[in-house]
């Protein structure tokens, strides 16, 4: 198994000081930078471009830049945020009409290569691209706004997902995102999950840092 990664999403940062606020949670203890990209047409809600990625990196931010694309198609941005500094890139498989292609882009490209799966989005497709694919991501609530509550159905999809990533011997990150928080952590870590997102429940607390050792903590517990 691999070392649990915390991954804050920005999209519940301060935006009036990105650079500061993601400075702020990675000097708390987070691993990656979890970057929210919609495109209020995959999903109904807007948020950032390749600018602000490159952005960070020009503020000095050198973490991961884990970059979550919730946009249709994909693979024009997909291009833009690894020439913006992106280390990571997911995409949702029914948002683009050639995934084995958008994957293989994504790698050449020199960025880690992801699918993502709503919650009603089976996992077929995985199986026939899993020598492309550096992480898996399980949404656990509908993608497109923070601050929702975790969908309880992906615990067992969390479980099937950890099954078919063990069965192919691959090095490959099992993410969940969407309603993580200290008191569901430990579960979550318990059904496969591997790298945690969690936005709200991070930014929305005083202390980052607290809240990022409890994470660690329920997860080692
Ligand atoms: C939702 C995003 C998530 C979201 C998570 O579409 O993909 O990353 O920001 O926020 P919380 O942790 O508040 O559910
Ligand atoms: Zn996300």
């Amino acid at each position: 198994r691999q070392t649990p990664v915390i991954a804050p999403s920005i999209l519940s940062a301060d935006f009036a000081r990105l650079g500061e606020d993601t400075a702020r949670v990675l000097a708390a203890g987070a691993d990656w930078v979890h970057f929210d990209v919609m495109d209020n047409h995959y999903v109904p809600n807007l948020t950032m471009g390749p600018m602000f990625c490159e952005g960070l990196r020009k503020y000095g931010i050198t973490a991961p830049i884990d970059v979550h694309l919730m946009v249709e198609p994909v693979d024009a941005l997909a291009q833009g945020f690894a020439k913006a500094g992106a280390t990571s890139i997911t995409f949702h498989p029914d948002a683009t009409r050639h995934v084995d292609r958008s994957l293989q882009a994504i790698r050449d490209a020199g960025c880690k290569a992801g699918l993502v799966f709503n919650p009603a989005t089976p996992l077929d497709v995985l199986r026939y691209v899993m020598d492309k694919v550096d992480l898996v991501l399980l949404m656990s609530v509908n993608p497109g706004f923070g601050g929702q509550s975790f969908l309880p159905s992906a615990l067992t999809k969390l479980r099937e997902a950890r099954a078919l990533i063990d069965a192919s011997g691959r090095d490959i990150r099992l993410e969940i995102d969407g309603g993580v928080k200290v008191d569901n952590i430990g579960e979550i870590a318990a059904a496969g999950a591997d790298t945690f997102v969690a936005g709200s429940a991070i930014f929305n607390t005083p202390d980052y840092a607290a809240t990022i050792a409890a994470m660690r903590q329920q997860i080692d517990a």
